[in-house]
């Protein structure tokens, strides 16, 4: 029913003002070589596989930093697809011809469909989350992505949501948000730093 109800979409480097802010903004400030992050509402898999790929081309000596992503996701369908990290040819579009040759293997002999290499599906826990259940994990994030998912909820729901966020982000770190979900009229203590980006 959840399945029925919610959309999915999503796609590799939806959204590119984020991980250009990601690659630009923060990787380099960033104190130690340690970094976690929560993609929350992570569909498929794009969007954590996405910020994977990313980090293994930013970060130098990306081998020798403590980086962990959370995908979390309602739905134990798209939770399953995101485990197999398996996609079509056109779902890696909007990847760079480079990193997909770099970071994708053929997964049947005609290449029609690639498969994400393992040292960057590693780096991802998955796990099943229901925004409007307890939060199980601590925190602190450096980055929380939720994006194209809080649009389902009303203002008091968004607003209790990004309060929660709030609690688990580390001093200084950023709330990315899709660009049609602003926070503007909701009630939060985060500072607005560009559209779609807030910081604690
Ligand atoms: C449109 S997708 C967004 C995917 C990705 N964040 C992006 O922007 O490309 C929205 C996702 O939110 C998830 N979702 C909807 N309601 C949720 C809830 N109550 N708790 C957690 N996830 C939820 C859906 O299962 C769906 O995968």
């Amino acid at each position: 029913m959840i399945d029925a109800l919610t959309t999915n979409k999503t796609s590799f480097f939806r959204e590119i003002q984020h991980f250009i802010f990601l690659r630009e903004q923060i990787l380099p400030k960033l104190p130690k070589k340690q970094l976690r992050i929560w993609s929350a509402a992570c569909s498929s898999g794009e969007e954590p596989y996405s910020i994977a790929i990313l980090l293994a081309e930013s970060l130098p000596n990306f081998k020798n930093w403590d980086t962990r992503i959370l995908a979390t996701d309602i739905s134990t369908k798209v939770l399953a697809k995101a485990k197999e990290a398996v996609y079509e040819t056109e779902i890696l579009e909007p990847i760079p011809q480079d990193w997909r040759q770099k970071y994708f293997k053929k997964e049947d002999p005609q290449g029609k469909t690639w498969r994400l290499a393992p040292e960057l599906r590693n780096l991802i826990s998955l796990a099943r989350l229901n925004f409007m259940e307890k939060f199980p994990m601590r925190g602190p994030f450096d980055v929380i992505f939720c994006r194209n998912a809080m649009i389902y909820f009303d203002k008091p729901t968004q607003e209790m949501l990004v309060r929660r966020f709030y609690d688990l982000i580390a001093p200084g770190g950023y709330l990315f948000v899709g660009h049609s979900e602003s926070l503007t009229g909701a009630k939060h203590d985060f500072k607005y730093i560009q559209p779609a980006i807030y910081q604690k």
